[in-house]
């Protein structure tokens, strides 16, 4: 029997409450900073890559979305988002298909699109409860967000918009490296940025020491704490159609 439980979103496009459910990533501080950096505006398409629960896609729709598409790999996480949807009666206008990241929809191009698809090292996801489903961001934590910024393009129409988290908890570089090559140096904006607690069993794990020491990922120790830095970013397609390069 599925374990189910109420969560209620009280940042932008809030309050409402949806379901959780075991085996679906659950909203985090990130799922909050990305909404909070989100700009949607009234009758705009947005697509919602990596949807989860479909907090995300929900915040969209209530910021006055026509249209948003979320995508998900776990199937599990679908059934929910979709359930959800019907529970905020947002079913009309939020259509949450299973696929990778943008397969799901071909032929489609949307105003923005919310890039918070997994971006943890699948190590580190597996000494959190982060990813119950499984799905976690790729052996450094960029693969699945740089696999993401290689498709945006050819989904986003002229000057639509790409909300991007990154954080020394993954390869971040390797991540702004991707969404510079794509979009250009002049087209991204950092919007947020947060200094995050990690969890201890993560901080003192000999995984965390080895991706520490490779340089893979950064944490900042303050007192008995250790910390990860989370940003966010907004990436602006040019103003006119072109092939991406
Ligand atoms: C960091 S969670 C964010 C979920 C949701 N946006 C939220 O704020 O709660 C990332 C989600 O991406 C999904 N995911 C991982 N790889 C994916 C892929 N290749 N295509 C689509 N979704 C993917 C995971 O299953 C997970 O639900």
């Amino acid at each position: 029997m599925e374990q189910s439980r109420e969560f209620t979103w009280r940042g932008p496009g809030g309050p409402f409450t949806i379901q959780l459910r075991q085996g679906v990533f659950a909203p985090t501080h990130t799922s909050r900073e990305v909404a909070a950096g989100l700009t949607v505006n009234p009758g705009e398409t947005v697509i919602d890559v990596g949807c989860g629960s479909g907090v995300l896609s929900f915040v969209a729709a209530r910021l006055g979305a026509a249209r948003v598409y979320g995508t998900e790999v776990n199937a599990d996480a679908v059934d929910l988002a979709r359930n959800n949807a019907e529970l905020l009666g947002l079913a009309e206008r939020v259509d949450v298909r299973l696929g990778s990241l943008f397969e799901p929809l071909e032929g489609v191009r949307a105003d923005v699109v919310i890039g918070d698809v997994s971006g943890i090292p699948d190590e580190i996801a597996s000494l959190s409860d982060w990813f119950p489903g499984g799905f976690s961001g790729g052996p450094t934590g960029a693969e699945v967000p740089v696999a993401m910024l290689e498709r945006a393009r050819s989904h986003l129409l002229p000057g639509g918009r790409l909300y991007l988290p990154t954080g020394s908890i993954q390869d971040e570089g390797a991540v702004l490296r991707a969404a510079r090559r794509i979009f250009g140096e002049g087209r991204m904006r950092q919007l947020r940025e947060r200094l995050l607690p990690l969890p201890g069993r993560i901080a003192d794990s000999a995984v965390a020491r080895r991706l520490m020491e490779t340089g893979v990922v950064r944490f900042i120790r303050k007192g008995s704490r250790t910390l990860w830095e989370l940003r966010i970013w907004e990436l602006t397609a040019p103003p006119v159609l072109q092939p991406p390069s």
